[in-house]
């Protein structure tokens, strides 16, 4: 079974973080997802998640496409989490091109197309 991993906050889940979870499932059979903590968010990434961690998890175990999700509470957890749940392939939206070549040495890396014109800020800005 090829599993595959991704990581992100997913806040006030949109049309572009559906089309990543789709295609990064499409990569293999078992999709992982790391999902950043409120606490990870607010101390580490300084952004604050309009939806709570459990409700967001939630969310996205509703998904079809979505099979685990898992915190994602440190920046340098992701070498443990490849290692530990034996992942072949890690995906990331093309925001983050290069910034983790590092696990190159530890499984395939994939950077996807963002999905234009549509992000969480974008939303949040919308609405004010
Ligand atoms: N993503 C995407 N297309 C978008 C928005 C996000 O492919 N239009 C991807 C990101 O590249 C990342 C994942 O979805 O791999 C989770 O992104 P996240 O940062 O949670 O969502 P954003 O909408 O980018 O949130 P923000 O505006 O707060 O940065």
């Amino acid at each position: 079974m090829k599993k595959v991993i991704t990581y992100g906050t997913f806040d006030l889940l949109h049309y572009g973080h559906v089309r990543l979870l789709k295609r990064a499932k499409a990569l293999g059979d078992y999709l992982i997802v790391g999902l950043s903590t409120d606490e990870f968010n607010s101390y580490k990434k300084h952004k604050d998640a309009y939806t709570s961690y459990p409700e967001r998890k939630y969310i996205l175990e509703a998904l079809e496409c979505v099979d685990e999700v898992i915190p994602e509470e440190d920046w340098d957890q992701k070498i443990s989490d490849v290692q530990k749940y034996g992942i072949d392939t890690f995906v990331m939206g093309d925001d983050w091109k290069g910034q983790f070549d590092f696990l190159k040495d530890y499984c395939q890396v994939i950077y996807l197309e963002r999905t234009p014109g549509i992000s969480t800020t974008k939303i949040k800005d919308d609405l004010k």
